[in-house]
């Protein structure tokens, strides 16, 4: 047993990052034969990303997907950590998850993710919910075929948390959720530590990928028939600066592109290692999409230097305007905390001040959730949740305001569209992203999907638009 330790977590040193290769032992290729699995993912892509390689492995060893968590024999909860909502999510599921394996005691059942990253979390495990039959970390996942085999031969819980900075684990296999687009990792972890997040200690430090990796990545998924890669990290712009090479995120941006693959997007851009050689690039190459995503948290100096944000209201406008002048039509979306420790009505205008001038094309807004461990978890915090649910409620209101407004300039236009699924919502119509990443549905016949297609807008709501083939 090994379990997680905040302290161990926190740490950063100057040890080398290992880079190994994943191979699946042979002995284990057939322990899920003739058994489903299922794995429900929770927060970001990162996680999202994870599970396909979870998924990948666990097909390697012979288990097939159920379409329900109520019909596997294997059920995988990969879980995130970023707001107290998330956990209460996911104890929620393990507890229908204990009703599950009352009927079918045979069923085998994890947690991994940031939550197992968590010391308070898996005591919380090894205490009340120890009908789980294993637990495991964010930085052993390619350890996933090892530890499950010990865990279906064990009548008690199996739990591998490492609480390491974290290496590099290249080769995974992926089972990709779309034919069309893809998840690339560039970076794992961050040292960031901004006061409130719990990443840095659930994810260990920064580790760039080495460029090489990356670029015979893209290529064959291009290869392969994707059109469009998202290359993720935590921070893209700081891409580079752990490996201390001259070569940097602008750097991999322009390979990338030049690898002719015909959409390039990235997420998430802290606003601080975003350099002017980037911009340029992001406008000279017509494949890099205009999209991007810059988180602003606050619009209070105070509150954005209690944040450890590094970055003030000010830079932070010039460095929108200077994206704006130099990417034509590009669209920017943010992410904003409302009634952090501290926060002064004032302190909220100057955010609601920033939503103004920004005039976003869309926002995820959050109330500031206390993560244990982190530093501002210990901050006095006095204003009442209801003063910060009438703030999130304000913010909410003037976001789908501009999203609203920066749709309608879409009618009537023709835009491209990567149409990617048949939409849940619109009977048989396909929908998509236009390289804005707006999302469309449109009137096409099936044999469009996986086509980039030009589309006219011809109706527009908040958070989506209809559109038919142009
Ligand atoms: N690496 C990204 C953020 C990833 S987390 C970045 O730096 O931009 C996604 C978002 O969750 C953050 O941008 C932040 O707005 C929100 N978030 C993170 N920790 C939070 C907390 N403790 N309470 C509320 N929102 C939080
Ligand atoms: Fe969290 Fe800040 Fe790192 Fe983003 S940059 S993951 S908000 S610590
Ligand atoms: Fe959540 Fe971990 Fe991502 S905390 S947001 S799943 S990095």
């Amino acid at each position: 047993m090994l379990t997680p330790h905040l302290n161990e977590a926190k740490k950063r040193t100057k040890s080398l990052v290992k880079i190994e290769n994943f191979k699946m032992p042979e002995e284990l290729k057939k322990i899920g034969l003739g058994k489903t699995y299922y794995v429900k993912t929770y927060g970001c892509q990162m996680n999202v990303h994870d599970s396909e390689n979870i998924k990948a492995m666990l097909e390697e060893m012979g288990f097939n997907e159920a379409d329900s968590m109520e019909k596997a024999d294997l059920i995988l909860l990969n879980t995130c950590a970023i707001r107290e909502n998330a956990h209460n999510k996911v104890f929620g599921m393990i507890g229908r998850i204990k009703h599950l394996k009352e009927e079918r005691p045979e069923i085998i059942a994890g947690v991994c993710g940031c939550m197992a990253q968590e010391e308070v979390v898996v005591n919380e495990i090894l205490d009340k919910f120890s009908f789980l039959n294993f637990v495991f970390g964010t930085h052993n996942i390619h350890e996933l075929p090892e530890i499950l085999n010990k865990a279906m031969h064990k009548n008690n819980i199996e739990v591998e948390v490492y609480s390491c900075e974290g290496n590099i684990i290249e080769d995974m296999p992926a089972k990709r959720d779309s034919k069309y687009k893809a998840y690339v990792n560039i970076m794992y972890g961050c040292d960031k530590f901004c006061t409130y997040c719990i990443v840095p200690y659930t994810r260990g430090k920064q580790r760039s990928r080495r460029f090489g990796d990356i670029i015979r990545e893209v290529k064959n998924l291009k290869d392969n028939g994707y059109k469009e890669v998202t290359l993720l990290g935590q921070n893209v712009n700081a891409y580079g600066k752990d490996l201390n090479l001259e070569y940097d995120m602008s750097d991999l941006l322009e390979e990338v592109a030049k690898t002719g693959i015909e959409r390039v997007r990235f997420i998430t851009s802290h606003p601080w290692d975003f350099t002017d050689k980037m911009i340029d690039v992001i406008g000279k190459y017509p494949n890099i999409m205009p999209y991007i995503h810059l988180p602003l948290q606050s619009g209070s100096d105070r509150i954005l230097k209690l944040m450890g944000r590094r970055y003030t209201k000010e830079s932070y406008l010039e460095l929108f305007n200077k994206i704006k002048e130099t990417v034509p039509g590009v669209a920017i979306t943010t992410d904003i905390i409302v009634g952090f420790p501290g926060e002064s009505e004032e302190d909220f205008k100057e955010t609601l001040d920033v939503v103004n001038t920004c005039k976003y094309d869309s926002a995820f807004t959050f109330i500031f959730s206390p993560r244990e461990g982190t530093p501002a978890a210990k901050m006095k915090d006095d204003t009442p949740l209801s003063v910060k649910e009438d703030r999130l409620h304000q913010l909410n209101e003037l976001i789908n305001k501009y999203a609203l407004e920066a749709n309608v300039k879409y009618l009537g236009k023709t835009v491209p569209v990567l149409l990617e699924t048949i939409s849940e919502k619109k009977d048989g119509m396909l929908a998509g992203y236009t390289d804005t990443m707006k999302l469309v549905n449109v009137k096409a016949p099936h044999d469009k999907l996986g086509k980039i297609v030009d589309v006219k807008i011809t109706d527009v709501k908040t958070w989506s638009m209809d559109g038919e083939i142009a």
